[in-house]
Parts: C-alpha cells; sequence; structure tokens
C-alpha cells in the first residue's frame, strides 16, 4: 500500500492502469447501484440552482453527465489528474475537462457554485489539505457534495468485509485484470472516516452545516455542506 508521499503517483498509475474497464467493473461490482448514487447527488446539487459546477476527481464523467443532464443551464467542468480516465470521459461527450491534480487546482478563488467529488476524495494524499482547496475554488455560500464508500453498520459489516476483502478483488481481476487496485479499495474503504468523523474534517477545512446520509445500508455515504 502507497505512503502519503506515493499515494498521488501510485493512484493516478492505477486509474490509468484500468481506465478502459473502469466503467464496466464499476457497474458490474456495484450491481448498477451507483447509477442510482450518482442520480441522487445530481438531484441535490439541481435543488441548489448552481451556475458553475466543478466535479472533481470526475474520472470517467458519469456524475458530470448526471449534473450536465440535471442541471442544464449550469456549467459543468470536470477535473482529474489521470488523463486516461479523462479520455473516457471526453469519449462520452463531456467537453469541459481540466486535467489537474486535487491538491493543487489549477483554478482561481471563488470561481465556482457547487464542486462535486465522487470516490474521488479518498483517494487523495491529504483530506483536510484536499477539502481546504475545495473550499477555497468555492464562493463563499457555496455547496460542496461529497460521495464516497463508507463502511456500513453491523451487522451488515459482517456480510459486507468478506465481499469487499475476498470476493469483490477477485472478481474485478476478472473484469479489469487488476486485482491489486481492488485490494486498495478495501484496504482504503477501511481506513476513509465516515459519518460524525467526516463532517468533523469537512467542518475543519472552512465548511459550515456539514451533513451526511447513509445510501444502501451505508456501502456509500453522501455529505454536503457550505463553505464559510
Ligand atoms: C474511483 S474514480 C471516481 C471517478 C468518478 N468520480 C466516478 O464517480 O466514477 C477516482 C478518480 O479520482 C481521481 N483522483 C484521485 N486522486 C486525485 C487527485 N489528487 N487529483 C485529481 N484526481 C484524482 C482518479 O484519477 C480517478 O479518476
Amino acid at each position: 500500500m502507497p505512503t502519503q508521499e506515493t499515494k498521488g503517483p501510485f493512484v493516478r498509475a492505477m486509474f490509468a492502469a484500468i481506465a478502459a474497464r473502469y466503467d464496466v467493473a464499476n457497474h458490474f461490482l456495484s450491481f448498477g447501484l451507483d447509477f442510482l448514487w450518482r442520480r441522487r447527488a445530481a438531484r441535490i446539487v439541481r435543488a441548489w440552482q448552481p451556475k458553475r459546477v466543478l466535479d472533481l476527481a470526475t474520472g470517467s464523467g458519469d456524475l458530470a453527465l448526471a449534473l450536465r443532464a440535471a442541471c442544464p443551464a449550469a456549467l459543468v467542468v470536470g477535473a482529474d489528474f489521470c488523463l486516461p480516465m479523462l479520455r473516457v470521459a471526453q469519449g462520452k461527450g463531456l467537453g469541459q475537462l481540466v486535467v489537474a491534480d486535487g491538491m493543487r487546482l489549477p483554478l482561481a478563488d471563488g470561481a465556482f457554485d457547487v464542486v462535486t467529488v465522487a470516490f474521488g476524495l479518498r483517494n487523495m494524499e491529504s483530506w483536510p489539505a484536499a477539502l481546504a482547496e475545495m473550499a477555497r475554488v468555492l464562493r463563499p455560500g457555496g455547496h460542496l457534495l461529497v460521495l464516497d464508500f463508507s463502511m456500513p453498520p453491523v451487522p451488515l459489516r459482517w456480510a459486507y468485509r468478506p465481499y469487499l476483502h475476498h470476493v469483490l478483488p477477485r472478481l474485478a481481476a476478472l473484469l479489469t485484470g487488476e486485482k491489486s487496485a481492488y485490494d486498495y479499495l478495501g484496504d482504503s474503504i477501511e481506513k476513509f472516516p465516515c459519518g460524525p468523523a467526516m463532517c468533523a474534517l469537512i467542518a475543519g477545512a472552512g465548511f459550515a452545516e456539514a451533513n451526511g446520509e447513509r445510501l444502501t445500508g451505508g456501502i456509500v455515504s453522501l455529505y454536503t455542506a457550505r463553505r464559510r
């Protein structure tokens, strides 16, 4: 597993290796639930009526596409530091794409009304620093939405752990040829804060009204907050 210093290059190389098969693996391994999670996120963003949205760690662009459909009047910009993933997004018709590291965004202060990050924050080398960077590019009062995996509460946790650590990496190896990426996935989910701990992390990075909701029994969590 990578150290904090090697996490960025490790994660970028890992997604470059699975980019072509990422969507298939995602939809198959989540039993199609990932569409519902992103649709829920897009509905929340629509209610904020943004003009400019940054979808950070946009990857193959599925959340950016859902946001574009939900907010047709908004400019939706996708940013990611993995070019092969952005090429997949481009192939789906997304045009506003930026190659950028979430730890050092080449974007102006206060440039966006909304920042979203789906299944991306967990992979960044410093969660507080990445959240602070998201706060920087948001206008005061702008909204943050974080969607990511979380460990569900007991008793679902007992059934989920064997799936996450044993079944999922083997299935993923068949689909992508890259078992190690999915060994990393389980470890990263175990380490990633969720619930009140994630709300505290978000609040500490310059946000107010941090709130979390569990989706699908808690295997995914969705957080919202407003930049102070
Ligand atoms: C699991 S994929 C999620 C993609 C997409 N948001 C989705 O919902 O399917 C994680 C993405 O985060 C990107 N990522 C990880 N760390 C990043 C960073 N520091 N800066 C920019 N992108 C990053 C990876 O390149 C990858 O495309």
